[in-house]
């Protein structure tokens, strides 16, 4: 139990479709450890789900849904959770979505949206749950970023790419700027993984066949396979206990040995 007495608010807790996402198994592994898991999504029946799975299990969960760009609904799911649970210790930053085409084949109103919902939310939380830590002396931010940040993974995926790169340097600024206060702060870079949304963004560049995405995300990794949202839920559980307490500023890559490849 690791995460015992922990609260822990996850956003993009919910799946876009049926199957595990990486917020939803990073939620159900959280709630697992005997944390109690605010499951924060934009989509009230996927927050819903993730709560159903948790609570089914007899862990404790509390849905919300709220779009992570909204400054002032950031506000108010913290606050909700103050009232019911007290604060919130570790922060798993998770919500991403991206525009796949270059500055002439995305619009500028797409690029906001990308930069709003994946950076501008992170300092909308990073703001609304800093101040109880701080007063605490203890606390975690993780954020789900992704190897994009750092390569090309051949696919034109700009402000994705752009966003998860100042993903992981937020986290960074956060973790120094806070090391002696208690607060650690980490950057997943996930890889490849088989969830749901590839099947909505990828498998459009295979004229819609699934099984040919995913074929040809498998064989681009050293490994010769996708990682599953499980391997990240693993990794995220890690970093957010005290197991990882000499661990802040840094990225941790799980991607079968991509990045190497293209190093
Ligand atoms: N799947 C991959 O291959 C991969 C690789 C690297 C990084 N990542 C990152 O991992 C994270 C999760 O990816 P996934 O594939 O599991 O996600 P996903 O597309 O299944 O989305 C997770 C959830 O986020 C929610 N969401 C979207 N916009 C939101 C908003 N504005 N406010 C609140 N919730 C919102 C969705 O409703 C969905 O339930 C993302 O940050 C993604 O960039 C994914």
């Amino acid at each position: 139990m690791k995460l015992a007495n922990r609260v822990v608010l996850v956003t993009g807790a919910g799946s876009v479709a049926p199957g595990w996402g990486i917020g939803k198994a990073c939620s159900v592994t959280y709630a697992r450890a005997g944390a109690r898991v605010v499951a924060v999504d934009i989509s009230a029946e996927a927050a819903r789900e993730t709560a159903t799975i948790i609570q089914a299990e007899g862990g404790q969960c509390m849905p919300l849904q709220a779009d992570v760009a909204d400054p002032a609904a950031v506000c108010a799911i913290v606050d909700e959770v103050r009232q019911h649970w007290g604060s919130i210790n570790v922060l798993h930053h998770n919500v991403g979505i991206g525009k796949v085409g270059g500055p002439t084949d995305i619009t500028f109103e797409d690029w906001q949206q990308v930069q709003s919902v994946n950076v501008d939310s992170l300092f909308h939380l990073s703001r609304a749950v800093l101040p109880d830590m701080r007063r605490q002396q203890h606390g975690v931010i993780l954020a789900t970023s992704s190897v994009a940040g750092i390569r090309y993974v051949g696919y034109p995926h700009l402000a994705y790419s752009v966003t998860k790169a100042a993903t992981i340097h937020f986290i960074k600024m956060l973790a120094l700027e806070h090391a002696g206060q208690g607060i650690r702060c980490n950057s997943i870079l996930a890889g490849l993984i088989d969830t749901p949304r590839i099947a909505q963004t990828v498998a459009r560049q295979f004229a819609d066949d699934l099984d040919a995405a995913r074929a040809a995300r498998a064989r681009q990794v050293p490994m010769q396979k996708m990682g599953t949202a499980w391997d990240i839920a693993n990794a995220a559980l890690f970093l957010s206990s005290d197991e990882a307490g000499y661990i802040t500023g840094t990225e941790l890559v799980i991607d079968g040995g991509l990045t190497a490849k293209y190093a």
